[in-house]
């Protein structure tokens, strides 16, 4: 089956009733000659912090940059451990190693895709620097816990939030055994603004996607975020002269002011999502072989992922696109195989890595279209 009828993502259907609007942006940018960074990018800077609740936001070429700044920019490298998930996209252990620290990796908590903050406090060492738990699919990893950990140890954390934007901390304790109080103190608050320095994708089918790369480092550290802006552009604050080495990673003013475009849709969007996973959970509680996302109420639905028992996600994947429906895995690995360190066991990840199957879910879905997904699913296992 060449196109499927319900694909993983439908970026021309999301950018269809934007694109006077996504026109006119551009247009606007193309007129005033500033194709990198200025006013529109420290419009968005400032849209996007005000957005987050966060004190400064500073406009990057995209996530993984965003990340491998924030470990610069709080002075990581060489000789640092950081305590990480297996279970992620590349870019998450890529950029630790990239700095020239060490990534550490620690098994999931029960039942989730995020850190788990004992397996986290097992693996502490002299040497241990930093936590980067990863917000995976858009739900929020154990901060409160983590945030705990490190203010005994002296660690830094940095949140990956680059499927997170825009999701907050929950209302309850999810994926952890910290005490409610805790988790109560940040519930409300958007993920990437509760550790030292949150990383942020824009990537296009990212929740808030870009027309191309684009990403963001937010921190209430104003020195984090003027380092971050030094070395987005060479180390450099005044021309030719070059405080350390950085990086080419500067916003274009076209993502900036595409982003603003799609910034005030970005809640509504999310409410869709929120509906229809809701739809799915209703559809599918009864079906064997197959546990539904333990949803908090913080969840973003950047993915909305299955466990498939009985090693069958290949199986019900071919099931499904023989029906028309894509399907995705993320991710078919975990990341020690790239480098780094293992602390424990990665039992959990790797069940993660092996059940995992994400449906597709974005707000341009519709009913009727989520409808074909749940009866394929359905005639597939059987229910
Ligand atoms: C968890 C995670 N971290 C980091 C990144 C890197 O973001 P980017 O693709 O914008 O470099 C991604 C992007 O897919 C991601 O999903």
């Amino acid at each position: 089956m060449s196109v499927p009828l319900v694909p993983i993502l439908d970026v021309p259907a999301e950018l269809a009733p934007l694109r006077a609007d996504l026109d006119a942006a551009i247009a606007r940018v193309l007129d005033s000659g500033q194709l990198i960074l200025g006013p529109e990018v420290e419009a968005f800077e400032r849209e996007a912090a005000e957005y987050l609740g966060a004190r400064h936001a500073v406009g990057l070429n995209s996530g993984t940059d965003a990340l491998v700044i924030a470990l610069r920019a709080l002075g990581l490298g060489p000789g640092d451990e950081v305590i990480t998930s297996p279970f992620s996209f590349f870019a998450t252990s890529e950029a630790i190693q990239l700095v020239g620290a060490v990534p550490v990796f620690v098994d999931l908590a029960e039942g989730a895709f995020t850190l788990d903050p004992d397996a986290v406090a097992a693996a502490l060492t002299p040497r241990t620097a930093a936590l980067l738990p990863v917000h995976l699919y858009g739900d929020a990893a154990p901060l409160a816990a983590l945030l705990a950990l490190a203010e005994r140890h002296g660690l830094r954390v940095i949140e990956d939030a680059a499927q997170a934007f825009g999701a907050r901390y929950p209302t309850r304790c999810i994926g952890c055994r910290c005490d409610g109080g805790q988790s109560g103190a940040l519930a409300g608050r958007r993920l990437g603004t509760i550790g030292d320095v949150g990383a942020v994708s824009f990537y296009p089918t990212k929740n808030l996607g870009a027309l191309g790369d684009a990403g963001m480092l937010v921190t209430d550290d104003a020195d984090v975020a003027a380092f971050a802006r030094r070395l987005r552009n060479h180390g450099s604050e005044r021309r030719y002269e070059h405080e350390t080495l950085g990086y080419n990673s500067r916003l274009g003013a076209i993502q900036a002011a595409a982003l603003r475009v799609k910034l005030p849709h970005l809640d509504a969007w999310t409410r869709e999502r929120r509906r229809l996973a809701a739809r799915y959970d209703d559809a599918l509680a009864d079906l064997r072989d197959l546990t539904l996302p333990a949803a908090s109420d913080a969840h973003v639905y950047h993915q909305y992922t299955l466990r498939i028992a009985n090693g069958r996600r290949t199986e019900v994947a071919a099931g499904l696109a023989e029906r028309g429906i894509a399907t995705s895995v993320h991710y078919p690995n975990t990341l020690e195989r790239y480098g780094g360190r293992v602390h424990g066991d990665l039992t959990r990840a790797h069940a993660a890595a092996a059940s995992v199957l994400s449906l597709p879910l974005y707000p341009r879905l519709g009913e009727a279209r989520q409808d074909l997904v749940i009866d394929a699913l359905r005639e597939v296992l059987g229910g």
